[in-house]
């Protein structure tokens, strides 16, 4: 029997999978607040008749290497050629996981928003490290339900890994990315001048999300970086901004194409070697940095891979080799077994449901487990350990 819409009134369920299209834009530049200038310009589209409305937040971090950054950014976007009306001067924020912490800064940046009227349709240039990135990004995804973002990553590991995700977060009940959202930024420049203002260790963090995406996905690029981690760590031309562009490019297929953007499966395959890097961060009171932390993680589950799941030893080994080629810690003395299986039971709780690790076969070959055996876990840590003082010797 059907009603005079021709809706059966027998069906009472709907189950119906819809694919929402969306862009997602990565630009390259050498200096986007100088010669590309344009590249950044071309992303903002008029609304109607109107330049698009901007604000622009910036990374105190970043304003310390380069005083004249925010004026330089202020008069370029004020310029008329830009097409932009500037609603408000280039404000700065203090960079690092500090900003994650203040929930006076998410406020600050709402009523800004609400000041200066910003709509749907305008636009919130940030500029910094995935700190600010999440924070701002965070900000501007529930205002409205979301303001175009243009993220302009300016740390290494940004701009190789989190600057093309879709997640954004601060940090609530003193527990890490509590409070977030899922958003797809309206754009990410990665901008090689930027990273300039690095200092080495910040600079080389970044490189642990490579190793760990190869490893992953890539064979070929897992070899590139076996090669080029020393030059790397020297911040060597032009194999620095291969290994960025190569990474952050698989992150983007594998947000784009893989199938699960919104991780909303249970395997998070980006996250290989990052359940026990969580919980060495904050265990360590964040004296490791995120990089760090991962390339532990990856050493580590190389291994545990390797005794585990008949990875190659060649692999767990260049592994090693190629992460302390990076300049990386393999080990830190905090990490032990009690900290390995608290931080397992934690991923756990985070992931919800049944425990799911990704591990690996082969390079390029990821598999999923449930379960950690321990005395294989203790002989990983340990064999990681005997490498990390033998290369200190
Ligand atoms: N949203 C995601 O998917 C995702 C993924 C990974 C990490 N993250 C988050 O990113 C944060 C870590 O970000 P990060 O490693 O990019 O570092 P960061 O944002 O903590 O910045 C590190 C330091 O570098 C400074 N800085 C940034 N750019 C600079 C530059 N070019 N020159 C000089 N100084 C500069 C900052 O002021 C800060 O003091 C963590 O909070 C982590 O949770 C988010
Ligand atoms: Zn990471």
């Amino acid at each position: 029997m059907s009603d005079p819409f021709g809706q059966s009134a027998k069906q009472n369920r709907y189950d119906i999978e819809f694919a929402v299209p969306m862009v997602h834009r990565l630009r390259f530049t050498k200096d986007c607040f100088g010669d590309d200038f344009s590249v950044v310009t071309d992303l903002f589209e008029r609304s109607g008749n109107s330049c698009a409305r901007a604000q622009v937040w910036i990374d105190e971090g970043l304003c310390n290497w380069d005083r004249q950054l925010s004026q330089k950014i202020t008069a370029r976007l004020s310029s008329p050629a830009a097409g932009v009306d500037l609603v408000a001067p280039v404000e700065q924020l203090p960079g690092g996981e500090a900003v994650k912490n203040d929930p006076a800064i998410v406020h600050h940046l709402l009523e800004s928003f609400n000041r200066d009227n910003l709509d749907r349709r305008s636009y919130v240039l940030v500029v910094g490290g995935g700190a600010i990135l999440d924070t701002v990004g965070y900000a501007a995804a529930i205002a409205h339900r979301g303001i175009r973002l243009i993220r302009v990553p300016t740390t290494t590991l940004a701009q190789a890994d989190s600057g093309v995700g879709v997640k954004n977060a601060v940090n609530w009940f003193k527990k890490k990315n509590w409070k977030g959202t899922f958003a797809a930024p309206w754009a990410v420049v990665n901008d090689e001048r930027l990273l300039e203002g690095l200092s080495d260790r910040d600079f080389r963090c970044g490189f642990s999300e490579a190793v760990k995406v190869s490893l992953l996905k890539s064979p070929e690029f897992f070899q590139f970086l076996t090669g080029a981690a020393e030059a790397i760590a020297a911040r060597g031309q032009p194999q620095t901004a291969i290994a960025i562009r190569e990474s952050v490019l698989l992150h983007l297929w594998h947000i784009t194409r893989g199938g699960d953007p919104f991780e909303l499966q249970q395997a998070r395959p980006l996250d290989f070697g990052h359940w026990s890097a969580h919980k060495l961060e904050a265990i360590t009171q964040y004296r490791l940095r995120h990089g760090e932390a991962v390339a532990i993680g990856v050493a580590v589950d190389t291994v545990y891979s390797h005794l585990q799941l008949g990875l190659p030893r060649s692999v767990a080994d260049a592994t090693l080799k190629t992460l302390l080629g990076l300049q990386l810690p393999i080990w830190d003395s905090a990490l032990n077994e009690s900290v390995i299986f608290d931080g397992l039971e934690e991923f756990r709780q985070h992931l919800g449901g049944e425990l799911t690790i990704t591990l690996l076969k082969q390079v390029g070959q990821p598999v999923d487990v449930h379960s950690i055996d321990r005395g294989a876990m203790r002989e990983a840590m340990s064999y990681v350990a005997e490498n990390a003082a033998s290369s200190v010797v």
